[in-house]
């Protein structure tokens, strides 16, 4: 007989929620079903969208002699890091001309983060043994899971969601934030925040400025959404670019999984604001070390696309088109939901759909309605979040009408 596994007692996790509940979306045979879970764009015909603008660069890649399958550098594709540094901080960055803004390629949004905290453990001269890491309340739980992995121990939140009144809770965040230890670490979402779709208007980026200076908090920014908020990257990125021009050091992390549709190829980027050249030097060089010994360097083909995009006038002018075809139609959606809501008379106020920006939604149904949809075969997280791009102009009655049952239904948790 074989002697029992050397793994015997590890125990099942559970399994990753999002994924899970796209797994128990596709086990169901109804005809008529909604996956509102899974952060992806959907067309009106709820199919993936393969931006035309990536199509007609791929197509002159795969025919382009030049193009080889080497090795890339430890920290990425040269174009593609000073392309997407120069896409969140504006060509002009003062920072960059002072050569102390640089890119890192990463492995997608998730990738720049792990590089972030990895990097922040070993080298932020200002922790200590348990620096606190504050994530906003609620937030997209991964940043959690991601800075815990690099050894961080004390993670916390502070106040962001303001659920009566379904709007940002700044005086709460301001008051965490002035409360919080000197030199603690804060994850802000740059914009089109996971899961409210709430972001902080200019004023009060300025206000949130102001705290960290106070504080001497480190910020490092969240920016997987850029152009989902207003169809606009410029616009999307004021929050980077105030940091960078009030001085800050800052850790800035992009992902082009959503704003470029390319979730699969894992294209990310940590930009890095130093205080000066030679700084930022050495802590690339360090950067290198950690890719070195993690996964030893990037893949190459999702950095192509985007820096091949970025590179040439008329494609970067047909990426923002596609960039506004994907926003407007979230928009569309929400005036949609919010219209159909209050004909129907749908109890409660949905202003907060259209007030609302990004790819998702927080709409404010509680669990148990959501166990209720699920029954329905409309699959949504138990937060109540929804991705926008779920809804359809053909879904969007069956919807409306359930959620209006759910509301109706289920009061306080119980049927
Ligand atoms: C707030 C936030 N950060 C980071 C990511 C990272 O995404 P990816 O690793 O696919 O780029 C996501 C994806 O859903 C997100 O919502």
């Amino acid at each position: 007989m074989s002697s029992p596994s050397l793994f015997a007692d590890v125990e099942l996790a559970a399994p990753v929620v999002v994924f899970q509940l796209t797994a128990d979306y596709n086990a169901d045979n109804a005809d008529k079903k909604i996956n509102l879970g899974v952060g992806a764009y959907r067309t009106d015909e709820g199919e993936p969208w393969v931006l035309p603008v990536v199509r007609s660069v791929e197509a002159q890649m795969a025919i382009d002699p030049a193009l080889n399958h080497e090795y890339l550098p430890i920290l990425g594709l040269p174009s593609f890091r000073e392309l997407a540094t120069q896409l969140i901080l504006g060509k002009d960055s003062r920072a960059i001309l002072e050569n102390r803004a640089g890119g890192v390629q990463s492995i997608s949004g998730t990738g720049a983060l792990r590089l972030a905290a990895e990097f922040l453990y070993r080298y932020y001269n200002k922790r200590e043994k348990s620096t606190p890491v504050y994530v906003s309340s609620p937030t997209w739980g991964n940043q959690t899971a991601v800075f815990k992995n690099a050894g961080f121990t004390d993670m916390r939140t502070y106040r962001y969601w303001d659920a009566e009144d379904r709007c940002l809770d700044y005086k709460g965040m301001l008051e965490d934030m002035l409360n919080a230890p000197e030199y603690s670490i804060f994850i802000f979402h740059g914009c089109a925040h996971n899961p409210t779709g709430v972001d902080p208007t200019h004023e009060q980026w300025q206000g949130i400025a102001k705290a960290c200076k106070e504080r001497n908090i480190f910020p490092v920014l969240d920016c997987a959404y850029q152009g989902f908020a207003s169809g606009d990257p410029d616009v999307d990125a004021y929050s980077a670019r105030m940091f960078v021009d009030l001085g800050f050091e800052v850790l800035i992390c992009q992902s082009f999984a959503k704003n470029f549709g390319l979730y699969n190829e894992r294209v990310g980027n940590l930009t890095m604001v130093m205080h000066d050249a030679p700084t930022l030097s050495r802590c690339k060089s360090q950067v290198e070390l950690i890719i070195r010994a993690m996964y030893s360097n990037p893949p190459h083909h999702g950095a192509r696309v985007v820096a091949s995009t970025l590179a040439n006038p008329a494609f970067k002018q047909e990426w923002l088109d596609n960039l506004h075809t994907m926003s407007s139609r979230i928009k569309e959606m929400r005036q949609l939901l919010h219209s159909k809501l209050r004909a129907k008379g749908t109890p409660g106020n949905w202003d907060h759909i259209i007030n609302q920006i990004g790819m998702f939604s927080f709409t404010g149904l509680n669990a148990s309605q959501v166990q209720y949809l699920k029954k329905r075969h409309i699959y949504l997280l138990s937060s109540g979040r929804i991705n926008m791009c779920g809804l359809t102009t053909s879904n969007m009655e069956y919807f409306v009408d359930n959620v209006h049952d759910a509301v109706t239904n289920v009061k306080d948790g119980k049927l």
